[in-house]
């Protein structure tokens, strides 16, 4: 794995998730693998799981870590051939070739504008960095994916499935403010790769990306898809089509109790932070089908598995 930014980056899921799961029965049984090396993360957008969770599965295996808010004053250049003579200070040429002497990995967040389809997919922040490090790159949430949430979800789905290959159901939720695409798109990807009958199920007008949702049975009958679900993933997005746009805030898509009675003891799932009584109510965020604790648990595990994975190439 040169660069963690995707489930492509992943040889071998089933032993990406086996590693995962053995670093969270024995959390600090590899602390010299990270002696002497250090994990740079650099948040351009804000974050509690993501920073937290990467920072303790970095101390976890011995690391250091160092941290960097970059959304305020440092106004990066990614044009190839710019002449930089207006607002930004520093090109990404010279930042993450800069950060690489001080990394042994490099981890990024940045957020999608919302506004330049196009540009939001080209995923230019988090090309640029994999383009110009000197050192593995790991996503922390890019304008496109969120590849640590999804790995933690495939590790959660794996703690608490009752069957073989459970039925996995990814219904939009509304919300009052327009939210990027990245959770919903990398949840599906690595869906996709893992053991699961996967179903998404949203309004007309929330069609994700093609490129992720593939082949994905897409219902827009929000309860015939909660039929016999054994997982139940809410989550809120912008529309693509009518790029960042919110088309609607219809609570009838808010997650209840009495549409989780229509899975098959289904549980339930959301990457948080989540809007409580708008996105998913109070009885069931509280109730006894909620697995977003544990699913924020395995974000340390997801992210220590990655390190794992990378400094020990580095040590050949
Ligand atoms: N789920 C998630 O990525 O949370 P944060 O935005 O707090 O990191």
């Amino acid at each position: 794995m040169k660069h963690f930014t995707g489930v492509a980056d992943v040889t071998d899921l089933p032993e990406l998730v086996k590693l995962a799961r053995e670093l969270k029965a024995h959390p600090q049984a590899h602390q010299a693998l990270g002696q002497n090396k250090t994990l740079v993360m650099l948040f351009f957008n804000p974050s509690l799981r993501t920073r937290l969770s990467s920072e303790k599965a970095a101390l976890n295996l011995g690391m250091q870590v160092i941290s960097m808010n970059a959304d305020q004053g440092w106004n990066l250049e990614f044009a190839d051939g710019a002449i930089m003579n207006a607002n930004t200070a520093e090109h990404v040429k010279e930042a993450a070739a800069v950060i690489s002497q001080y990394a042994d990995i490099i981890g990024l967040r940045s957020f999608p504008g919302l506004k330049d389809r196009e540009l939001d997919y080209q995923d230019q922040v988090m090309q640029a960095f994999c383009r110009y490090a000197q050192v593995p790159v790991v996503s922390l949430e890019s304008a496109t994916r969120h590849p640590l949430q999804s790995l933690a979800d495939v590790i959660t789905i794996e703690e608490h499935k009752r069957k073989p290959r459970p039925k996995v159901v990814l219904s939009w939720a509304p919300h009052p403010r327009a939210l990027p695409q990245a959770v919903p798109n990398s949840f599906v990807e690595w869906m996709r790769q893992a053991d699961v009958d996967l179903v998404i199920t949203h309004p007309e007008g929330y069609e994700l990306a093609p490129e992720f949702v593939g082949d994905t049975p897409v219902v827009y009958n929000q309860a015939e898809a909660l039929s016999g679900a054994d997982f139940v993933y809410v989550k809120n997005w912008s529309s693509y089509q009518n790029y960042g746009q919110i088309l609607t805030q219809d609570p009838a898509w808010t997650m209840t109790e009495a549409k989780m009675a229509l899975t098959d003891q289904g549980k339930f799932m959301h990457c948080l932070p989540v809007r409580r009584n708008v996105v998913v109510a109070d009885e069931v965020l509280d109730g006894p089908r909620s697995l977003v604790i544990a699913q924020a648990n395995n974000r340390t595990f997801a992210a220590q598995a990655v390190l794992h994975q990378l400094l020990s190439q580095k040590h050949g």
